[in-house]
Parts: C-alpha cells; structure tokens; sequence
C-alpha cells in the first residue's frame, strides 16, 4: 500500500515530516520503549532534522531514540559528503544527543568490512531481520535511494542486510563505494517515508509511482508499503502520460 501526501514545498513537506517522526517515534517508545530510526542522507531531511532540534529536546523521549543510517558514504565522518556529518551538524549536536545512541556507517573503513561491522550492530540491536521503527527515505533524480543505485549490484543481494555497494554514477559523483541496507532490510522497517522534493525528482517519481516495475532501473520501486511525503515540484508530473 503506497500513500502519496502532497505539500506546497520543501518546508511544508518538512514541518508534517517532524509530526509524523514525532509521532511515530511516541508510539514506538510507548510500545516497545524505544524508538529505532534508519536516518537518510543527502540534503532534503536536512531542514526535518532542523526542524526536530528547533522543538527541543522534550518534544520526544530522546534518550530512547536509536539512530541508524540507510547507506552511508566511504567517507571519513569529518568529510562535507558524510551523512553522518550532516545529521551530527543539524540533529545530534543541537539536541546534545548522547553518542551510545548514534549508530553512524564508518565510512572511514574499507567498505566491505565497514559494512559488515554495520550488519552485525545492526542484528545484534534489532534481531534477524533488522526490524527498526522507522525507515527515512530519500530519492536520487535517477530513482536511487539510500545507496541502491540503478542497475548497482546490491539490487540483486539477497543474503545481506547491509553491503558495499560499487557505483559509476553522475549522480553519486562517479565511480565510488556506497555503504547500503539492502531493499530487504529496508522492507523490514514497521513504517517507511519517502521525503521527495524538487522539479528534478519529477521524472523519476513518475516512473516510480506510475510507471511499469523495474526495480532495476528504478531501484525505489524496491521498497514496499512508504508513504511518499513530495512537495508540488517533485510531484508535478504525477498523474500525466509522459
Ligand atoms: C545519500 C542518500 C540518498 C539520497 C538521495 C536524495 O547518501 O545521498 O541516502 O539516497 O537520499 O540521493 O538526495 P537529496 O536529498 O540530496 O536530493
């Protein structure tokens, strides 16, 4: 079952993005008393994670969110194109989150082996699958998302929830190793949000919600039962036959 909310821009998309986390994250917590979370990277979740650190550390039980990371590059987590970076700037730091919580992809490693550290973190928290609370997606102009590129060879793994990925893409600056959950263990979170925005996104997001299934091509297309959170820009060719 996909949901498609629809919103003015980018911060309108971000502010009901921070109720729904919020949300969930309550409800996980009073559940389960912990609320797991699989953070994207990129740039658009970087105005949601502003906006959760602008409501201030008593808007959700913050000593029981476990962040997580859906991909990751091979990056040090110093380096500007880190996700780790970009959450610890906009989300971790402001909130003063405490560290043991803050599960980050070590980028800094040899990839096959920093994804293999990851898998086993991630199983030993979250048991076989890896069943986390919620799953942050963002969507590439070429219909990737976390580092499952299009035609990548992570599409067709079966076995691993977290691999190295080796990529040629314009779109991930060339040639370069991602760190990724594989579309399974993406699928194994209890609820999924796409946060897609801008007119770039148009065309893959057509092809993804609209067009034939090709999840090699269009490898979001891969991730089951998302609610889809897209601004009008990213969602204008929605509905239409080209
Ligand atoms: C990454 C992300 C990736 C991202 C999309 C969209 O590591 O880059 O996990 O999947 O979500 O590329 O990126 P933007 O939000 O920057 O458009």
């Amino acid at each position: 079952m996909v949901e498609v909310r629809r919103f003015a821009d980018l911060d309108a998309l971000s502010r009901a993005a921070a109720d729904d986390f919020i949300a969930l994250g309550k409800a996980a917590i009073a559940a389960r008393g912990v609320f797991h979370v699989l953070l994207s990277g990129g740039s658009t979740p970087k105005r949601l994670f502003s906006l959760l650190a602008d409501r201030g550390p008593t808007a959700l039980a913050w000593d029981k969110v476990e962040l997580w990371w859906g991909d990751e590059r091979s990056v040090a987590p110093t380096d500007a194109d880190s996700n780790y970076r970009m959450t610890r700037e906009a989300l971790i730091e402001p909130l003063q989150l405490d560290e043991r919580r803050v599960h980050r992809i070590a980028g800094e490693l040899e990839p096959t082996k920093a994804a293999a550290d990851y898998q086993r973190a991630l199983v030993a928290a979250l048991g076989q699958p890896p069943v986390s609370d919620l799953a942050l997606q963002g969507m590439g102009p070429d219909g990737h998302t976390a580092s499952l590129f299009p035609h990548s060879p992570a599409l067709d793994d079966t076995t691993h929830w977290v691999v190295a990925n080796p990529v040629d893409s314009p779109v991930a600056k060339g040639k370069t190793t991602r760190i990724t959950l594989t579309a399974r263990a993406i699928n194994a979170t209890r609820a999924v949000r796409f946060l897609v925005a801008g007119g770039d996104k148009a065309p893959a997001l057509h092809a993804v919600l609209e067009g034939p299934r090709d999840g090699k091509a269009f490898p979001a297309q891969l991730i089951d039962n998302a609610t889809w959170l897209v601004d009008e820009a990213a969602a204008s060719k929605l509905g239409t036959t080209r």
